[in-house]
């Protein structure tokens, strides 16, 4: 080519000859945008506009022929748009009622404002249900629930009116009707026709006018979907009792077993780094999901124009929750480079082929087919556009599983739609099952918020039972809802030491904490479970020390080592169990069948395969807890690191003045820590507390807090100020660990917690 021409044609200035840019004239006043792809056709920009309002149009398509498409303009139409539409930022509007009956709402607009208020009071006679006061959420949606105003005088509750809704429709007996309509420009989400049902409970679920610019927050979604494994997680338990009736959704019976079916949008308009996002947060729930030891089949299908079964359920992988991650790492983007349509009827399809191929091998009339409940949860960006209209998918779907009334709770379709793009609620609608007080459909703004969902779907908040080194990862959870299992010692008045719950009545500690310390006084201490800064936080006597026979800080002394932690370990056992919650909850131990099943191991495995997994790196890092409840982190150097970072006890002549083995000090009892420059060291305080790390979203603890050569907060004014090393001082600080003192745990736990055989052969 001609340089003169090629220049040209970089600058953009050559029709027809290289690929063409579209104009860049897309500014959004008070508001941003992002590219897809550059310029370039094919690029898709996204507007977005500050909390509270909304872009429109929300996108620009780059065409071939280097024109945008908008929405709303027909892109079908060959001639050049004549109006150019400017993106502009306007205000998020709630629907304002239509109708409220038995009673008055304040004030009347005709829309409400982000921030306005909605009154409701009921007539004489009338109970006010659901929220007297709502106001308008910056996404489009009132909070709270429906207001109505009943008598109770029928067989079924008054349905209400939902705002935004007309209803037709007066009469609330057995087999009555009801029907409901949006005004005008809202889309109607939930059952626009609901009957009175003989258990006294409209079918489907509720309508709701929305907006159609309207989508969720994670926190509204994350418990409807969440709820459901929590009760599914709790229901592992034979001795829980199902108190609450905390929304059904996702769940199963004990006996039961679930098939939860992913599907996930591979379609053009997902870029590859959204899909890798949807991955990476499907493969964040399965992991949590699997980490509860429930009994749960796990299928992955990806989608474009054709579905890809990554993972089936009659692969007995899918009931192996590494199995599934590692086949979604295998589910690639470019799998559907040739067809990059979105064909959610045979996405669904391929659901309802993979339920008959499973009907026909269990046989249709057996307990084990009919028990399985079935969850299908469906990420898209945007509506079919191939393939026909997915319903019929859907419907061979209920009619495969036999779902009517008494049936229902053995299916849900959880349809998410994700971005701004084409995502439409009339759709999603469709698809998503319809029960009493339940949402199926959502819509969230990106594929950011799908992983706040999926992390925060599992909610163990209501987990009853003790299941071990479950933390809370989220950002805003308290210091002890991070470290659940952490305990502070009060003996008589002022605090010494820190602990782990290991069960929920025994707590692990360091025996020097004891130390000079009389039998009498022991009856004295108290162990402060959960948040001691809070009324989360609970007093426990202690019923039981057992403190190791071993240790004897003096016994080196004839050798000039005037302090030695060999055996430095105590357990505690507490007068009265430990209520699980949140903020108390204990860690799991290696080597012992509970940390088995959270490292998700073969239950042949052993305590060396516990250390080999924990501890395989020369360094491994760890943390402990600090004096004022944050997590520090530190780094345990094993194998040949081990030695160099134990011998610098050797230049310390201040504590060890004439240590000539440094194996006298150091056993292999311990741990070693300090040796990296963005260590820190525990305080004297911090003695007796975890040393733990994090493997698969649980906690394990390796070791605890024994020793060291520096303590950075002697001399400070509060918790919160640690002292770096002055330059010439060597901090190291050694951890008892819990692998060498198998033998020890093993003699005094017996009955409390499950051991794995030390190693093959025993
Ligand atoms: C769009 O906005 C940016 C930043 O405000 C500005 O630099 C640019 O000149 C604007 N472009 C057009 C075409 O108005
Ligand atoms: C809505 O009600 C709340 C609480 O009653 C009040 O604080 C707030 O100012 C009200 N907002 C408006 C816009 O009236
Ligand atoms: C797409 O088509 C090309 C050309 O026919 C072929 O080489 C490629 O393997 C196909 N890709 C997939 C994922 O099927
Ligand atoms: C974690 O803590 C946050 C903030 O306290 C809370 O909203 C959330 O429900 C907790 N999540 C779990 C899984 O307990
Ligand atoms: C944490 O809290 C802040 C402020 O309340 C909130 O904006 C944010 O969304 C929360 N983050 C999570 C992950 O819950
Ligand atoms: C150092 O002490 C250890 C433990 O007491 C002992 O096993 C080892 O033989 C000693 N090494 C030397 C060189 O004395």
């Amino acid at each position: 080519m001609d340089p003169l021409l090629y220049l040209l044609c970089l600058l953009s200035l050559c029709p027809g000859l290289a690929a063409l840019s579209c104009p860049q004239n897309v500014n959004i006043s008070d508001g941003t945008f992002t590219l897809s792809h550059g310029w370039a056709p094919g690029s898709l920009l996204t507007y977005s506009c500050p909390l509270g309002s909304y872009p429109s149009p929300a996108w620009r398509l780059c065409k071939n022929n280097g024109q945008w498409q908008t929405p709303g303009i027909s892109w079908q139409s060959t001639r050049r748009p004549t109006q150019w539409v400017k993106a502009v930022c306007r205000p998020v509007r709630c629907p304002a009622p239509v109708s409220f009956e038995n009673g008055i709402y304040t004030p009347r607009l005709g829309a409400y404002p982000v921030g306005g208020n909605l009154s409701f009071q009921c007539e004489d006679g009338f109970r006010l249900r659901g929220s007297p006061v709502r106001y308008c959420r910056p996404n489009g949606m009132w909070d709270g629930d429906t207001a109505v105003c009943d008598n109770g005088a029928d067989h079924c509750p008054n349905p209400g009116i939902s705002v935004g809704t007309a209803r037709t429709g007066s009469r609330f007996g057995l087999g009555d009707k009801v029907i409901y309509k949006c005004s005008s420009n809202l889309v109607l989400t939930g059952s626009a026709e609901r009957e009175c049902q003989d258990n006294g409970v409209w079918s489907g679920t509720e309508p709701l006018c929305r907006q159609p610019y309207s989508y969720d927050f994670p926190e509204d979604v994350a418990p409807a979907l969440g709820t459901s494994f929590s009760n599914l997680v709790g229901a592992t338990n034979p001795t829980q009792k199902r108190t609450e009736n905390l929304g059904r959704r996702i769940q199963i019976q004990r006996s039961g077993h679930l098939n939860l079916y992913l599907l996930l949008d591979a379609s053009k308009s997902v870029s590859k780094e959204d899909f890798e996002i949807l991955k990476d947060s499907a493969s964040l729930m399965v992991d949590r999901l699997f980490s509860f030891e429930i009994k749960v089949s796990v299928a992955i299908i990806t989608f474009a124009s054709r579905p890809k079964i990554i993972m089936s359920v009659l692969n007995e992988k899918s009931q192996d929750g590494v199995e599934v991650i590692n086949s979604l790492e295998k589910a690639l983007y470019k799998d559907h480079e040739n067809g990059t349509g979105t064909n959610t009827y045979e996405a669904l399809n391929s659901v309802y082929l993979m339920m008959n191929n499973q009907m026909q091998r269990l046989g249709m009339e057996t307990m084990a087919w009919q028990e399985i409940r079935h969850a299908i949860i469906l990420l898209t960006d945007g509506k079919s556009n191939m393939g026909g209209s997915p319903k019929p998918a859907v419907d061979n779907i209920r009619e495969i599983l036999d779902i009517k009334q008494n049936r229902n709770d053995y299916l849900d379709i959880y349809a998410i739609g994700v971005g701004k793009m084409d995502v439409d609620w009339r759709e999603l609608n469709e698809l998503g099952s319809k029960k009493d007080g339940e949402r199926h459909a959502f819509i969230l703004q990106d594929t950011q918020a799908v992983c706040q969902v999926f992390e925060h779907m599992l909610d163990v908040s209501k987990l009853t039972n003790t299941i071990c080194g479950v933390g809370n990862m989220s950002v805003n959870a308290s210091d002890q809802e991070r470290t659940p299992w952490h305990v502070t010692f009060k003996p008589k008045s002022k605090e010494t030491c820190r602990g782990a719950l290991i069960s929920d009545q025994w707590v692990l500690t360091a025996a020097h904490c004891f130390h000079n310390t009389q039998k009498e006084d022991r009856q004295l201490w108290r162990v402060i479970v959960g948040d001691p800064n809070s009324q989360h936080g609970k007093e426990f006597l202690v019923e039981e020390a057992v403190i190791a026979q071993g240790f004897d800080a003096h016994a080196k002394r004839s050798q000039g080592i005037m302090e030695f932690y060999g055996d430095d370990i105590a357990l505690l056992k507490l007068t009265q169990k430990v209520k699980m919650s949140t903020h108390a909850r204990p860690i799991c131990l290696p080597c012992t069948v509970e940390a088995n099943m959270a490292l998700r191991r073969s239950p042949g495995s052993t305590c060396v395969d516990h250390e080999q997994e924990l501890m395989n790196q020369q360094d491994t890092a760890a943390h402990f807890v600090a004096l004022n409840g944050d997590k520090l982190s530190i780094t345990l150097q094993t194998g040949l690191k081990w030695t160099s970072c134990a011998q610098a006890v050797s230049q310390n002549k201040k504590i060890f003045p004439d240590l000539k083995n440094v194996s006298e000090v150091v056993t292999d009892q311990f741990l070693c820590s300090g040796a990296k420059k963005e260590d820190h060291n525990p305080c004297q305080g911090e003695s007796g507390g975890a040393v733990f790390l994090e493997r698969r979203h649980r906690f394990f603890q390796v070791g605890l807090v024994s020793w060291g050569l520096y303590d950075p907060c002697h001399g400070a004014s509060d918790k919160n100020s640690r002292k770096k090393p002055p330059p010439g001082v060597v901090a190291r600080d050694f951890h008892i660990s819990l692998f060498r003192l198998q033998p020890w745990l093993r003699q005094h736990l017996d009955g409390v917690l499950t051991f794995l055989p030390l190693n093959r052969g025993h």
